[in-house]
């Protein structure tokens, strides 16, 4: 299938996971792609895997808390191909902790990623889109907007508000024509979660693979996510099969929230 042939597609937080699945995803259906990310190394290895798909590629460096570079990467994008049709706002890091030991700096961090980085992308698609009256704007929130676990209260706290950004976004831009959501990702198995597993383990005496195991079994299908399996559906939620479904914050969890 060549759903974006022709259709201009950036994603935050493309070097690695699930960002770099989701700009594979659309370069294999025929769209151009700009990847945004800081760590350039890998971002650069996912622009030339799109490339190698046939379709142009951007790898631009760009820190999602400031809106500086997000200006100066949408004006990239702009310059080159001179319309947006898809924003895929996945960049996201995670910390946790028990609510007594928050750093206040730490705090500011994740919202300024998570959130703030997520504000400043679909502020900038919004007039593109809007001028175009047609765009998709998805944003990556998590089950953690949805459920919750101890410990993660500023990594649900920035979901949640990726999930109420997405809904106004939605209210404000559907009258132009452009639709807005928000994938509520489950357990997937990246560099992020990976790196939690061997954290959140060592706290409860698990090894990285008995705490994974673990996360699997919480879920109906008793198995993590690929990342592919995400990406999947931002695919959809961007193509026209998708063009009624706005405001919507979809559990892509496996089951999670049944078991
Ligand atoms: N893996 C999961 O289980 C899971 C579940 C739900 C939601 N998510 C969300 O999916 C998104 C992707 O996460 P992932 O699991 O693929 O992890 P990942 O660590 O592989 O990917 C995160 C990407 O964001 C980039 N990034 C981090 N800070 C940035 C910044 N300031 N500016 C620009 N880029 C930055 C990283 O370099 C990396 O490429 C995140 O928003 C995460 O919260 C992940």
């Amino acid at each position: 299938m060549r759903r974006f042939a022709g259709q201009v597609v950036v994603v935050t937080g493309s070097a690695t996971g699930i960002g770099a699945a989701t700009a594979l995803r659309f370069a294999t259906e025929g769209a151009n792609v700009a990847c945004l990310d800081i760590n350039e190394a890998d971002n650069d290895a996912t622009a030339a895997a799109a490339r190698s798909e046939g379709v142009e590629a951007l790898g631009l460096r760009c820190d999602v808390r400031s809106r500086d570079d997000q200006q100066d990467a949408f004006d990239r994008v702009m310059g080159a191909w001179g319309r947006i049709d898809v924003l895929v706002a996945c960049a996201g890091v995670y910390v946790g902790g028990p609510l007594a030991e928050i750093p206040l700096e730490r705090w500011d961090d994740i919202v300024a990623v998570n959130l703030t980085g997520v504000l400043i992308s679909n502020s900038l698609a919004a007039p593109i889109m809007t001028a175009q009256r047609r765009g998709s704007i998805i944003n990556i929130a998590s089950m953690a907007a949805k459920t919750s676990w101890p410990y993660s209260a500023e990594y649900s706290g920035t979901k949640s508000g990726v999930v109420g950004v997405t809904r106004s976004a939605a209210m404000e831009l559907g009258p132009h024509g452009v639709t807005v959501n928000a994938v509520c990702a489950g357990n997937t198995v990246t560099d992020m979660v990976r790196k939690v597993a061997a954290e959140v383990g060592a706290t409860v005496d698990m090894t990285a693979e008995e705490w994974l195991d673990m996360r699997a079994d919480d879920t109906a299908l008793k198995r993590l996510a690929r990342p592919e399996e995400i990406a999947g559906v931002v695919a959809f939620l961007a193509s026209d099969d998708a063009r009624y479904l706005t405001g919507q914050a979809i559990e892509v969890d496996g089951g999670l929230v049944l078991s």
